[in-house]
């Protein structure tokens, strides 16, 4: 569908580039009163993907919110990006979205042919992720917003956080990064249709085979790599496991076209924040080019796993993932913490 409205027309960032930076999260909600509850095993403390709460021995919910302004003009493919997105989260916990509330906000120059072909392309999501959206809020605003709140379950014992990494997991990455360079320098009409379909349709994929693929193998961490980019999301699980993480930088899968617009200027703002909240925490044992790293830094809208899987299980697990998921790569591996987070070999 052609829309009269160019969608990201309206909206001053792209997708997960809209992110707040993680450190100034952390900054404001410092000091607040909160109950403490044996049974929510994963709060907001860890920085995870979602919060994760015990109801009974083999039940746990898992909840959590994502939503953005258009990242691409289409709203079918909007609503289809903002919704596989905000589902990622109870995946990267190793959990099964079930149920969703739709979160939208409309721009006066919207009309109703474009605001029900967002909502059609969150319930296509949706339902091929097997949740039910059973309500939700709209509002107008300045800009449009789409999004959802997903409950999902997951086995108490089978919860994966990012804070599990252990000595010799193997570090697995589902999709390639470049998104946020490639949906900027889109933005000025530079990039190759076909170049543009194929990270459209890779945004629209849900983590879901790679979340069924992986719980088939003794996976000791998990998280998705959304806006505060590999690195970002990397430094968090190094963090939170209290280990190292080596990320063999001539392994990581990327959008060749990423690295011509990143080299001509193209970085999304997040990139910039997301060094800066992570630099310190990284070690380079070798050159890497200034373009290569951007990719790095550069903030992903619906991007894909990043798996430790324990050695014994990597090489049948990437096998697997593989098979499935061709862009799946081996990026690195993990150790006790030496030296710094995260080493870039
Ligand atoms: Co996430
Ligand atoms: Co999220
Ligand atoms: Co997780």
């Amino acid at each position: 569908m052609e829309p009269d409205v160019k969608l990201t027309k309206l909206a001053s960032c792209a997708g997960c580039g809209a992110k707040v930076g993680a450190g100034t999260l952390v900054k404001m909600l410092d000091g607040f009163r909160t109950h403490t509850d044996p049974r929510l095993i994963v709060g907001y403390d860890k920085s995870d993907d979602a919060s994760v709460y015990m109801v009974s021995d083999d039940t746990a919910i898992v909840q959590t919110t994502d939503f953005f302004p258009p990242i691409v003009d289409d709203p079918f493919l909007y609503g289809q990006i903002a919704a596989t997105n905000a589902l990622s989260d109870v995946y990267a916990m190793g959990g099964e979205p079930k149920l969703a509330l739709n979160i939208m906000c409309l721009a006066d120059s919207m009309d109703d042919k474009i605001v029900r072909e967002i909502l059609r392309g969150g319930y296509d999501k949706a339902y091929e992720a097997g949740a039910i959206i059973t309500g939700g809020h709209t509002i107008h605003g300045a800009e449009p917003i789409y999004g959802l709140a997903v409950t999902g379950f997951v086995h108490p014992k089978r919860v994966l956080t990012n804070s599990g990494a252990r000595p010799g997991d193997v570090l697995i990455l589902t999709k390639p990064l470049g998104v946020g360079i490639l949906t900027t320098a889109a933005k000025a009409d530079l990039v190759k249709p076909e170049t543009m379909n194929a990270i459209y349709k890779q945004m629209a994929t849900l983590n879901k085979t790679a979340r069924d693929i992986m719980l088939r193998f003794t996976v000791h961490s998990c998280t998705d790599v959304t806006g505060f980019s590999l690195m970002g999301h990397s430094f968090e699980m190094a963090q939170g496991s209290g280990m190292s993480l080596h990320i063999d930088s001539l392994s990581v899968p990327f959008h060749m076209e990423a690295l011509e617009f990143a080299d001509m200027g193209f970085i999304p703002a997040g990139a910039y924040r997301n060094r800066t909240y992570v630099e310190k925490g990284i070690l380079k044992k070798c050159e890497i080019p200034r373009a290569l790293e951007d990719i790095f830094f550069d903030p992903q809208t619906s991007g894909g796993l990043l798996i430790a899987v324990a050695e014994k299980d990597a090489k049948d697990c990437l096998a697997a993932l593989q098979a499935e998921i061709p862009n799946a790569a081996q990026i690195g591996y993990v150790t006790e913490l030496h030296e710094n987070y995260l080493i870039l070999e």
